[in-house]
């Protein structure tokens, strides 16, 4: 259990869909003794999602919410954020899209990482792209979700440059450690009036 330090902690929700290497490292950013944050729910489309793992590690509670029907996983969804006082859904390697009107209900509460520099390749798939028109730099994003694929108003960006002999697959790993350092800074900078 979270220690209290004198005041409330912002309660997250992260979403993820495989991996969990985002979600790993904002849960190793809230335990921080200084953090301000708390992880109070995981929610995981993919029963097989790796990342799932780290709930029972660190002891957070977790849900896996088929979208075979969008709408009633989204009401499971709201149920599970207004019991949980949810301030921000993190989206961390989350697969699937949210519809126009979950994301109305929570207008500037959903964040998203992407692994590239928005506007420039929204949608799946984006080292390989990047890699195929041999650009110059790539980078990831943080943004706020709105109802647009990977449109909302950019949070925070980190440009990296990439090398001749990068491959999909090495710029892919490069950076996913950027996005683990962007990832917290984006919710300090979000927060930063507290
Ligand atoms: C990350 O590159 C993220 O930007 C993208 O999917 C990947 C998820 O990685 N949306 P992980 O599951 O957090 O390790």
């Amino acid at each position: 259990m979270v220690k209290s330090i004198g005041f409330k902690k912002i309660n997250l929700a992260v979403f993820i869909s495989g991996k969990g290497s985002n979600l790993k490292n904002l849960i190793d950013f809230t335990l921080t003794k200084k953090s301000k944050f708390q992880i109070r729910f995981i929610i995981s489309n993919n029963a097989k999602a790796k990342g799932l793992k780290f709930a029972k590690k660190f002891k957070i509670q977790k849900k896996i919410i088929s979208f075979q029907n969008t709408r009633k996983a989204e009401s499971q969804i709201l149920k599970i954020i207004k019991k949980n006082k949810i301030n921000l859904i993190c989206l961390a390697g989350f697969m699937k899209i949210l519809s126009k009107n979950f994301i109305k209900n929570f207008k500037g509460k959903i964040i998203n990482i992407h692994p590239s520099l928005l506007p420039k390749y929204k949608g799946l798939n984006t080292h390989e792209r990047v890699i195929k028109n041999k650009e110059k730099f790539s980078g990831c994003t943080v943004h706020f979700v709105n109802s647009k694929l990977d449109s909302g108003k950019i949070i925070l960006q980190k440009k990296i440059k990439i090398k001749k002999n990068d491959t999909s697959k090495s710029l892919a790993k490069k950076i996913l450690k950027q996005e683990h350092i962007l990832y917290k800074k984006a919710l300090n900078k979000i927060y930063s009036k507290l």
